[in-house]
Protein backbone atom coordinates (compact mmCIF):
# COMPACT_ATOMS: atom_id res chain seq x y z
CA UNK A 1 0.00 0.00 0.00
CA UNK A 2 1.46 3.44 -0.73
CA UNK A 3 2.25 5.34 2.22
CA UNK A 4 0.63 8.76 3.08
CA UNK A 5 2.52 11.78 2.64
CA UNK A 6 3.44 14.38 4.82
CA UNK A 7 5.37 17.98 3.65
CA UNK A 8 6.33 20.87 5.60
CA UNK A 9 9.02 23.53 4.24
CA UNK A 10 10.85 26.43 6.07
CA UNK A 11 11.62 30.25 4.89
CA UNK A 12 16.02 31.08 4.86
CA UNK A 13 14.92 34.08 6.49
CA UNK A 14 16.97 33.64 9.86
CA UNK A 15 18.80 31.27 12.44
CA UNK A 16 16.40 28.12 13.10
CA UNK A 17 15.49 28.59 16.39
CA UNK A 18 14.07 26.46 19.12
CA UNK A 19 10.50 27.55 18.09
CA UNK A 20 11.12 26.46 14.89
CA UNK A 21 12.71 22.91 16.22
CA UNK A 22 9.16 22.30 18.75
CA UNK A 23 7.06 23.46 16.40
CA UNK A 24 7.79 22.23 13.14
CA UNK A 25 11.72 20.21 12.59
CA UNK A 26 10.62 17.73 15.11
CA UNK A 27 7.32 16.75 14.28
CA UNK A 28 8.25 16.81 11.37
CA UNK A 29 11.25 14.45 11.04
CA UNK A 30 9.20 12.02 13.33
CA UNK A 31 6.65 11.61 10.43
CA UNK A 32 9.23 10.05 8.23
CA UNK A 33 8.93 7.01 9.83
CA UNK A 34 5.42 6.72 9.01
CA UNK A 35 5.07 8.87 5.86
CA UNK A 36 6.79 9.31 2.43
CA UNK A 37 8.31 12.79 3.48
CA UNK A 38 9.43 15.99 1.64
CA UNK A 39 10.74 18.93 3.48
CA UNK A 40 11.98 21.85 1.28
CA UNK A 41 13.58 25.47 1.74
CA UNK A 42 11.21 28.27 1.17
CA UNK A 43 13.53 30.47 -0.66
CA UNK A 44 11.28 32.08 -3.15
CA UNK A 45 8.48 32.80 -0.09
CA UNK A 46 12.51 34.25 1.53
CA UNK A 47 12.73 36.70 -1.39
CA UNK A 48 9.53 38.56 -0.29
CA UNK A 49 11.61 39.70 2.49
CA UNK A 50 15.64 39.26 1.45
CA UNK A 51 16.86 40.86 -1.37
CA UNK A 52 20.63 40.26 -0.53
CA UNK A 53 21.69 36.88 -2.87
CA UNK A 54 24.98 36.14 -0.84
CA UNK A 55 22.39 36.47 2.14
CA UNK A 56 19.36 34.24 0.66
CA UNK A 57 21.85 31.96 -0.63
CA UNK A 58 23.92 31.46 3.40
CA UNK A 59 20.35 31.32 4.69
CA UNK A 60 19.57 28.23 2.35
CA UNK A 61 22.42 26.38 3.17
CA UNK A 62 22.13 27.26 6.66
CA UNK A 63 18.20 25.88 6.96
CA UNK A 64 19.61 22.36 4.57
CA UNK A 65 22.18 22.08 7.02
CA UNK A 66 19.81 22.10 9.87
CA UNK A 67 17.21 19.38 8.05
CA UNK A 68 20.37 17.15 8.07
CA UNK A 69 22.25 18.07 11.13
CA UNK A 70 18.46 16.86 12.94
CA UNK A 71 18.72 13.15 11.16
CA UNK A 72 16.73 14.06 7.56
CA UNK A 73 18.24 11.14 5.91
CA UNK A 74 18.49 12.19 1.77
CA UNK A 75 18.05 8.60 1.10
CA UNK A 76 14.27 7.99 2.44
CA UNK A 77 13.22 11.80 2.04
CA UNK A 78 13.21 14.12 -0.48
CA UNK A 79 14.95 17.51 0.32
CA UNK A 80 14.43 20.47 -2.29
CA UNK A 81 14.97 23.62 -2.54
CA UNK A 82 11.42 26.25 -3.78
CA UNK A 83 13.18 27.57 -6.29
CA UNK A 84 14.38 24.67 -8.06
CA UNK A 85 11.13 22.58 -8.73
CA UNK A 86 9.59 25.41 -11.45
CA UNK A 87 6.32 23.28 -11.61
CA UNK A 88 5.17 24.66 -8.20
CA UNK A 89 5.42 28.10 -10.11
CA UNK A 90 3.43 26.94 -12.81
CA UNK A 91 1.19 25.19 -10.26
CA UNK A 92 0.75 29.11 -8.36
CA UNK A 93 -0.46 30.29 -11.60
CA UNK A 94 -3.28 27.11 -12.14
CA UNK A 95 -4.46 28.29 -8.23
CA UNK A 96 -4.58 31.90 -8.42
CA UNK A 97 -7.73 31.85 -10.49
CA UNK A 98 -9.12 30.36 -8.23
CA UNK A 99 -8.42 32.73 -5.50
CA UNK A 100 -9.95 35.21 -4.65
CA UNK A 101 -8.64 38.67 -3.88
CA UNK A 102 -10.93 38.50 -0.99
CA UNK A 103 -9.27 35.38 0.75
CA UNK A 104 -5.82 37.36 0.43
CA UNK A 105 -6.80 40.19 1.98
CA UNK A 106 -7.69 38.23 5.09
CA UNK A 107 -4.16 36.70 5.51
CA UNK A 108 -2.61 37.44 8.76
CA UNK A 109 0.58 38.52 7.65
CA UNK A 110 -0.97 40.74 5.16
CA UNK A 111 -3.23 42.30 7.48
CA UNK A 112 -0.24 42.52 10.13
CA UNK A 113 1.55 44.68 7.25
CA UNK A 114 -1.62 46.92 6.44
CA UNK A 115 -2.45 47.54 10.60
CA UNK A 116 1.24 48.23 11.29
CA UNK A 117 1.44 51.10 7.82
CA UNK A 118 -2.00 52.19 9.28
CA UNK A 119 -0.92 52.98 13.04
CA UNK A 120 2.29 54.72 11.18
CA UNK A 121 0.03 57.08 9.12
CA UNK A 122 1.77 55.39 6.14
CA UNK A 123 -0.25 53.98 2.83
CA UNK A 124 -1.31 50.49 4.11
CA UNK A 125 0.24 48.95 1.26
CA UNK A 126 3.22 50.74 1.68
CA UNK A 127 6.36 47.84 1.70
CA UNK A 128 3.77 45.07 0.43
CA UNK A 129 4.62 43.21 -2.28
CA UNK A 130 2.59 41.21 -4.31
CA UNK A 131 4.72 38.02 -3.22
CA UNK A 132 3.76 38.81 0.30
CA UNK A 133 0.13 39.44 -0.94
CA UNK A 134 -0.23 35.81 -2.71
CA UNK A 135 1.81 34.59 0.02
CA UNK A 136 -1.30 31.57 0.87
CA UNK A 137 -1.33 30.55 -2.72
CA UNK A 138 2.02 29.86 -3.35
CA UNK A 139 2.03 27.98 -0.27
CA UNK A 140 -0.49 25.98 -1.29
CA UNK A 141 0.93 25.11 -4.29
CA UNK A 142 3.52 23.77 -2.35
CA UNK A 143 1.35 20.91 -0.59
CA UNK A 144 -0.85 20.68 -3.63
CA UNK A 145 1.40 19.60 -5.96
CA UNK A 146 2.71 16.37 -3.91
CA UNK A 147 -1.24 15.47 -2.93
CA UNK A 148 0.26 15.74 0.46
CA UNK A 149 -1.98 14.11 3.46
CA UNK A 150 -0.25 15.86 6.74
CA UNK A 151 1.85 19.47 7.27
CA UNK A 152 3.46 19.67 9.74
CA UNK A 153 3.44 23.45 11.24
CA UNK A 154 3.43 25.50 14.42
CA UNK A 155 0.17 27.54 14.92
CA UNK A 156 1.11 30.23 13.11
CA UNK A 157 0.48 28.55 9.83
CA UNK A 158 -3.05 27.29 10.55
CA UNK A 159 -4.73 30.00 8.53
CA UNK A 160 -2.71 29.18 5.99
CA UNK A 161 -3.25 25.63 5.85
CA UNK A 162 -7.29 26.58 6.04
CA UNK A 163 -6.78 29.02 2.69
CA UNK A 164 -5.05 26.00 1.15
CA UNK A 165 -8.07 23.83 1.94
CA UNK A 166 -10.06 26.57 0.64
CA UNK A 167 -8.48 26.84 -2.72
CA UNK A 168 -8.40 22.94 -3.39
CA UNK A 169 -12.25 22.78 -2.35
CA UNK A 170 -13.05 25.30 -4.43
CA UNK A 171 -10.84 23.38 -7.35
CA UNK A 172 -12.40 20.08 -6.75
CA UNK A 173 -16.30 21.68 -6.79
CA UNK A 174 -15.93 23.56 -9.80
CA UNK A 175 -14.45 20.24 -11.59
CA UNK A 176 -17.05 18.22 -9.85
CA UNK A 177 -14.15 15.81 -8.48
CA UNK A 178 -11.45 15.62 -6.10
CA UNK A 179 -8.30 16.65 -8.51
CA UNK A 180 -6.52 17.98 -5.38
CA UNK A 181 -6.15 16.29 -2.25
CA UNK A 182 -7.11 18.11 1.12
CA UNK A 183 -4.34 18.38 3.28
CA UNK A 184 -4.58 18.46 7.28
CA UNK A 185 -2.38 20.58 9.31
CA UNK A 186 -0.88 18.51 12.04
CA UNK A 187 0.10 21.57 14.99
CA UNK A 188 0.79 19.82 18.19
CA UNK A 189 -0.84 21.20 21.18
CA UNK A 190 2.51 21.06 23.71
CA UNK A 191 4.55 23.01 21.09
CA UNK A 192 2.61 24.52 18.36
CA UNK A 193 3.13 27.96 19.64
CA UNK A 194 6.91 28.12 22.01
CA UNK A 195 7.30 31.51 23.64
CA UNK A 196 10.89 33.90 23.61
CA UNK A 197 12.87 35.31 25.42
CA UNK A 198 10.22 38.07 26.24
CA UNK A 199 7.27 35.91 26.81
CA UNK A 200 5.89 36.31 23.74
CA UNK A 201 5.88 33.72 20.49
CA UNK A 202 9.18 32.83 20.17
CA UNK A 203 9.83 34.47 16.48
CA UNK A 204 12.28 35.91 14.43
CA UNK A 205 9.95 38.98 13.57
CA UNK A 206 10.06 39.84 17.73
CA UNK A 207 13.62 39.18 17.72
CA UNK A 208 13.44 36.94 21.02
CA UNK A 209 14.38 33.90 19.38
CA UNK A 210 17.29 31.22 20.97
CA UNK A 211 18.91 30.43 17.45
CA UNK A 212 19.28 26.75 17.88
CA UNK A 213 23.40 26.23 17.37
CA UNK A 214 24.59 29.40 19.02
CA UNK A 215 27.80 28.48 20.46
CA UNK A 216 27.43 27.06 24.23
CA UNK A 217 28.49 30.68 25.58
CA UNK A 218 26.76 32.72 23.48
CA UNK A 219 23.99 30.59 24.47
CA UNK A 220 24.04 30.15 28.33
CA UNK A 221 24.20 34.48 27.99
CA UNK A 222 21.14 34.61 26.02
CA UNK A 223 19.53 32.51 28.24
CA UNK A 224 20.12 35.03 31.14
CA UNK A 225 17.66 37.80 29.28
CA UNK A 226 14.97 35.58 29.83
CA UNK A 227 12.11 37.86 31.55
CA UNK A 228 11.10 37.36 34.70
CA UNK A 229 9.25 38.97 37.12
CA UNK A 230 10.95 40.52 40.58
CA UNK A 231 10.35 37.83 43.42
CA UNK A 232 13.33 37.38 45.31
CA UNK A 233 15.57 34.19 45.70
CA UNK A 234 13.91 32.85 49.06
CA UNK A 235 9.86 33.36 47.64
CA UNK A 236 8.26 30.20 46.48
CA UNK A 237 7.62 30.59 42.85
CA UNK A 238 4.80 29.52 40.38
CA UNK A 239 6.33 27.12 38.01
CA UNK A 240 3.03 28.08 35.67
CA UNK A 241 3.76 31.34 35.13
CA UNK A 242 7.58 31.26 34.22
CA UNK A 243 8.84 31.97 31.36
CA UNK A 244 11.47 29.95 32.12
CA UNK A 245 9.61 26.75 33.31
CA UNK A 246 7.90 26.85 29.58
CA UNK A 247 11.39 26.77 27.81
CA UNK A 248 12.62 23.78 29.98
CA UNK A 249 9.39 21.43 30.09
CA UNK A 250 10.27 21.94 26.33
CA UNK A 251 13.52 19.99 26.99
CA UNK A 252 13.10 17.66 30.06
CA UNK A 253 10.88 14.18 30.54
CA UNK A 254 8.47 13.76 32.97
CA UNK A 255 10.60 12.96 36.02
CA UNK A 256 12.99 16.23 35.57
CA UNK A 257 9.33 18.53 35.39
CA UNK A 258 8.51 17.41 38.82
CA UNK A 259 12.12 17.55 40.11
CA UNK A 260 12.27 21.73 38.88
CA UNK A 261 8.35 22.06 39.80
CA UNK A 262 9.37 21.31 43.43
CA UNK A 263 12.17 23.81 43.74
CA UNK A 264 9.96 26.22 42.33
CA UNK A 265 7.57 25.61 44.69
CA UNK A 266 9.87 25.02 48.01
CA UNK A 267 11.54 28.94 47.16
CA UNK A 268 15.28 29.20 47.99
CA UNK A 269 16.29 28.95 43.84
CA UNK A 270 16.78 32.27 42.20
CA UNK A 271 16.18 32.76 38.85
CA UNK A 272 19.44 32.93 37.89
CA UNK A 273 19.79 29.28 39.03
CA UNK A 274 16.78 28.10 37.04
CA UNK A 275 18.33 29.86 33.97
CA UNK A 276 21.54 27.93 34.62
CA UNK A 277 19.55 24.53 35.03
CA UNK A 278 17.53 25.59 31.50
CA UNK A 279 21.07 25.65 30.08
CA UNK A 280 22.10 22.56 30.54
CA UNK A 281 19.66 20.88 29.51
CA UNK A 282 18.88 22.60 26.65
CA UNK A 283 22.91 22.43 25.76
CA UNK A 284 22.69 18.35 26.49
CA UNK A 285 19.99 18.42 24.02
CA UNK A 286 21.71 20.46 21.21
CA UNK A 287 25.06 19.75 21.96
CA UNK A 288 25.07 16.74 19.57
CA UNK A 289 22.75 18.15 16.75
CA UNK A 290 24.93 21.37 16.69
CA UNK A 291 28.18 19.61 16.25
CA UNK A 292 26.85 17.70 13.26
CA UNK A 293 25.20 21.33 11.79
CA UNK A 294 28.93 22.59 12.21
CA UNK A 295 30.18 19.75 10.33
CA UNK A 296 27.55 20.13 7.86
CA UNK A 297 27.82 23.83 6.83
CA UNK A 298 31.32 23.29 6.18
CA UNK A 299 30.52 20.63 2.95
CA UNK A 300 28.00 22.57 1.27
CA UNK A 301 29.04 20.43 -2.20
CA UNK A 302 27.40 17.82 -0.27
CA UNK A 303 24.46 19.71 0.28
CA UNK A 304 24.56 21.39 -3.17
CA UNK A 305 24.19 17.17 -3.99
CA UNK A 306 21.39 16.53 -1.91
CA UNK A 307 19.55 19.59 -2.97
CA UNK A 308 20.09 18.94 -6.58
CA UNK A 309 19.00 15.03 -6.13
CA UNK A 310 15.76 16.08 -3.99
CA UNK A 311 14.90 18.65 -6.91
CA UNK A 312 14.83 16.12 -9.74
CA UNK A 313 12.85 13.76 -7.43
CA UNK A 314 10.21 16.61 -6.51
CA UNK A 315 10.11 18.12 -10.36
CA UNK A 316 9.40 14.63 -11.41
CA UNK A 317 6.37 14.16 -9.09
CA UNK A 318 5.14 17.41 -9.77
CA UNK A 319 5.51 17.42 -13.59
CA UNK A 320 3.02 14.01 -13.51
CA UNK A 321 0.31 16.38 -11.35
CA UNK A 322 1.01 19.30 -13.91
CA UNK A 323 0.18 17.33 -16.62
CA UNK A 324 -2.86 15.32 -15.00
CA UNK A 325 -4.39 19.41 -13.87
CA UNK A 326 -3.54 20.61 -17.56
CA UNK A 327 -5.53 17.51 -18.60
CA UNK A 328 -8.31 18.14 -16.42
CA UNK A 329 -8.88 21.80 -16.46
CA UNK A 330 -8.71 21.80 -20.41
CA UNK A 331 -5.35 23.55 -20.91
CA UNK A 332 -4.11 20.64 -22.90
P1 LIG B 1 9.42 32.82 12.40
O1 LIG B 1 8.06 33.14 12.96
O2 LIG B 1 10.47 32.88 13.43
O3 LIG B 1 9.76 33.64 11.16
P2 LIG B 1 9.01 30.72 10.50
O4 LIG B 1 7.86 31.48 9.93
O5 LIG B 1 10.24 30.60 9.69
O6 LIG B 1 9.35 31.30 11.93
O7 LIG B 1 8.49 29.27 10.91
C1 LIG B 1 8.91 28.05 10.38
C2 LIG B 1 8.14 26.92 11.03
O8 LIG B 1 8.33 26.92 12.45
C3 LIG B 1 6.60 27.05 10.85
O9 LIG B 1 6.04 25.77 10.75
C4 LIG B 1 6.18 27.72 12.10
O10 LIG B 1 4.82 27.49 12.43
C5 LIG B 1 7.10 27.10 13.12
N1 LIG B 1 7.30 28.02 14.24
C6 LIG B 1 7.84 29.27 14.18
N2 LIG B 1 7.87 29.85 15.39
C7 LIG B 1 7.32 28.94 16.25
C8 LIG B 1 7.07 28.94 17.65
N3 LIG B 1 7.39 29.98 18.41
N4 LIG B 1 6.50 27.85 18.20
C9 LIG B 1 6.19 26.76 17.45
N5 LIG B 1 6.39 26.70 16.11
C10 LIG B 1 6.97 27.77 15.52
N1 LIG C 1 4.70 29.62 5.52
C1 LIG C 1 5.61 28.74 6.18
C2 LIG C 1 6.33 29.55 7.29
O1 LIG C 1 6.32 30.74 7.29
C3 LIG C 1 6.64 28.18 5.23
C4 LIG C 1 5.99 27.38 4.15
C5 LIG C 1 5.92 27.72 2.82
C6 LIG C 1 5.30 26.14 4.31
N2 LIG C 1 5.25 26.78 2.15
C7 LIG C 1 4.86 25.79 3.00
C8 LIG C 1 5.04 25.31 5.38
C9 LIG C 1 4.12 24.61 2.80
C10 LIG C 1 4.31 24.12 5.18
C11 LIG C 1 3.86 23.78 3.88
O2 LIG C 1 6.91 28.98 8.14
Amino acid sequence: MNKKIALTGIKPTGLPHIGNYFGMYKPALELAKDYDTRYFIADYHGLNSIKDPKIIKELTYEVAATWLAMGLNPEKSILYKQSAVCGTFELTILLMAFTSKGLMNRAHAYKAKVAENTEASRDPDDGVNMGLFTYPALMAADILQFDSDVIPVGQDQKQHLEMTIDIAQIINHNYGKELLKIPAALIRESTGSVIGLDGRKMSKSYNNTIPLFLPEKKLRKLLMKIVTNSQTVDEPKDPDKCNIFALYKLFADIQQQAEMRKKYLAGGMGWGNAKQELFEIMNETITPIRSKYENLIKNKDYIDEVLREGAEKAKEIVSRKLSFLREELGLQ
